[in-house]
Order: C-alpha cells, then sequence, then structure tokens
C-alpha cells in the first residue's frame, strides 16, 4: 500500500546552528503524530548531522537533495551514493533547480535513478512542466525517460513528485496549482508508474492551502520548500496530512 509523505526541501537555506534547531524542533513534534512518514531533505553539508538527530527516534527520515551517479572517484565537488546510503534513505532527483541552474537533463536523471537504486537509496523523482502551456516539457514524458532500464517490479522503491515548475516559489510561483490540474497529471504520471509508487505534489504547498490537497486521495504526499524552513508551518502540514489520510484509512476500512 502506498505511504502517506510529508518531505521537507530545505534547499540551500540553513547555516548550522539552524539546521541543528530546525531539525530537533521537527523531530520531537513530529514523534507523537501517526500514520504518515515524514523526511528531511537538508543540505549536503548537514546530512550527517540531520541523520545523527532524528535517529533517536526514528520517526523521521533524511533525503539528500542531490547526487552524482558515479560510487566515487575524481569529482570534485560531488557527492556519491555510497556516501548517502549510511546517513539517508531518500535522494531527490531531477529538481528543476536542477534541470534550470545546473543544466540537468533527462539522461542524467535516468543516470542518477539508477545509481540510485542500485546503490540502495530510494529516489524521489521531480518531473514538472515548465510553462503552464508548454507541451514540450511535460512531466510524464520526463518520468518515461527517468525510468529507462528501471524494471517495472522496482517502481515500489521509487517516489515520485510532480511539480510544474511555474507552481515552485523559487520560480515565483505564488500558489498551489489547481486541483484539476494537479489531478490531471497525477492521472497521468500514475499510467506511467502504476499502483505501487507515491506521488507526491510540490510547489507552493504552504498550511493555508494544505487541506485542499489532503482531502484528495489520489495525493500520497507533498513536497515542501520554502514553508519547510519554518518549523511551525510544516507541522501544521504534517498534522493536516496525517489526519486527512487517516481519516480515509478508517473510512475504508
Ligand atoms: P516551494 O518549493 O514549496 O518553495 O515552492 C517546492 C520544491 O521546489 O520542492
Amino acid at each position: 500500500m502506498r505511504r502517506p509523505m510529508v518531505v521537507a526541501n530545505w534547499k540551500m537555506n540553513t547555516r548550522a546552528s539552524d539546521a541543528y534547531i530546525l531539525a530537533t524542533t521537527v523531530r520531537n513534534a513530529v514523534a507523537p503524530i501517526e500514520g504518515i512518514e515524514v523526511v528531511i531533505c537538508p543540505p549536503s553539508i548537514w546530512l550527517a548531522e540531520v541523520a545523527q538527530i532524528v535517529k533517536k527516534d526514528g520517526k523521521v527520515n533524511v533525503g539528500a537533495q542531490n547526487m552524482f551517479y558515479e560510487p566515487e572517484g575524481a569529482y570534485t565537488g560531488e557527492i556519491s551514493p555510497l556516501m548517502i546510503v549510511d546517513l539517508a534513505k531518500y535522494v531527490i532527483v531531477g529538481h528543476s533547480e536542477r534541470r534550470s541552474y545546473f543544466h540537468e537533463n533527462d539522461i542524467i536523471v535516468n543516470e542518477k535513478v539508477l545509481a540510485a537504486i542500485k546503490y540502495g537509496l530510494t529516489p524521489i523523482i521531480c518531473v514538472g512542466e515548465q510553462h503552464q502551456s508548454d507541451p514540450l516539457y511535460d512531466a510524464p514524458n520526463q518520468l518515461t525517460e527517468a525510468l529507462i532500464h528501471v524494471p517495472k517490479n522496482r517502481y515500489k522503491d521509487i517516489v515520485v513528485a510532480y511539480e510544474p515548475k511555474w507552481a515552485i516559489s523559487g520560480f515565483g510561483g505564488k500558489k498551489v496549482a489547481s486541483i484539476d490540474h494537479i489531478i490531471k497529471e497525477f492521472t497521468r504520471l500514475r499510467e506511467v508508474v502504476g499502483r505501487d509508487t507515491p506521488i507526491l505534489y510540490g510547489g507552493s504547498v504552504n498550511e493555508t492551502q494544505i487541506s485542499e490537497l489532503a482531502k484528495r486521495p489520489e495525493i500520497d504526499g507533498v513536497l515542501v520548500g520554502s514553508a519547510s524552513i519554518r518549523a511551525a508551518s510544516f507541522l501544521n502540514i504534517c498534522n493536516t496530512w496525517a489526519k486527512a489520510k487517516s481519516f480515509k484509512t478508517e473510512v475504508s476500512n
């Protein structure tokens, strides 16, 4: 069964003391919340420390925001899946900011997905169109390209995040995409991956818009950027998600 998830993408934010305080606050507050998986993706320089902080009660998992696809070697400045796997369960791959600012294309994203799976990490594969009406950057096509050579029986070991670029706050997005648009894209993505892969929504998710998203059974979770570095906002999102999703479980049972 697909798990409800709330994933924090801190991006290139937090200095050492901020990361320590934020990770500790989230860990403590999430401890009593049942029924969702919470994941923190800090900057890679804080991965080890955040992993150390959250492992105390094991309710929060850790993810890296990016990695290179080679396991080791002369690649100055990069981090490898083998370095991450001892510290984290997840790695974000193909985020729009990587595609836009660091020229990552579908071939590179596919290499990273394959490397993540090979070395025991769960990739959170980000896909999403660049413009509201641009058929060239089509999320299901991006996903199909990202999954080349991934055997279908491993689709349960990946997570997909649908993040239309125009909704991401870092690119000027101010609000969550419309529910109709999200559901339409989720239906198309679901046709690519089948029923076992969690699919998350990302792009301007905050505590004021979360209830609307949480009501939809198609949406398994959210990938939260700017609101995830404000502890109160992020915890509000986690609580709302847990309440909405556990209610659905009760009803469907
Ligand atoms: P945002 O970022 O919530 O700040 O829009 C989401 C993301 O880029 O993952």
